[in-house]
């Protein structure tokens, strides 16, 4: 093969590769528009929920969250429980209609499983199972206007 082609070949390649290498960087998954504005998180927010929120699930749900979360929520998911006084940020509000993490679903079980780094939310993936995390995601849904694709 002549030089010359040899060489145009080795510059094609090379430029697939870079533009395959500059895509993945701009596609990154975790969108921060501002620090600490709400934001979306894109896999998170494709998680389809497998469980239909029906009342069983609503009220296992409830009971979950009254054991583990309204220490900081609050009973009825305003953010005001006794908990969470201390903690900066505050415990969020699910009862209203702003959801920093993402309003869908998935965004919330995400936040739910794996927890908000450096702040008072922990992670409980390993502390429920699968189904109960979408028992507690219907649930939260349920105390707060629906808003958002689901
Ligand atoms: C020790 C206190 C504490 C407990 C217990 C706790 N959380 Fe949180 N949670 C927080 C804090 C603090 C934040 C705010 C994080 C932030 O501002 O990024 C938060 C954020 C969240 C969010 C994100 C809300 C949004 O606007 O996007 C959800 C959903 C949530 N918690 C659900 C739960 C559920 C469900 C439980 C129980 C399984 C729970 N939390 C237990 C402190 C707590």
């Amino acid at each position: 093969m002549p030089i010359s082609i040899r060489h145009a070949l080795f510059v094609v390649t090379l430029t697939a590769c870079l533009s395959v290498a500059l895509a993945a960087r701009s596609s990154q998954e975790h969108q921060h528009p501002a620090e600490g504005g709400a934001h979306h998180h894109r896999t998170a927010a494709k998680l389809k929920n497998p469980v239909p929120p029906k009342a069983a699930s609503v009220a296992a749900g409830k009971a979950l969250y009254h054991k583990q979360c309204a220490g900081c929520h609050g009973d009825t998911g305003t953010g005001d429980g006794a908990m969470g006084e201390e903690l900066n940020p505050k415990p969020s509000n699910l009862a209203d209609a702003d959801w920093k993490h993402g309003a869908t679903d998935g965004e919330i079980f995400t936040v739910i499983r794996d927890g908000v780094k450096s702040t008072g939310m922990k992670a409980y993936g390993h502390k429920m199972t699968t189904h109960q995390l979408w028992d507690v995601v219907n649930y939260v849904r349920s105390i707060g206007p629906r808003t958002g694709p689901s």
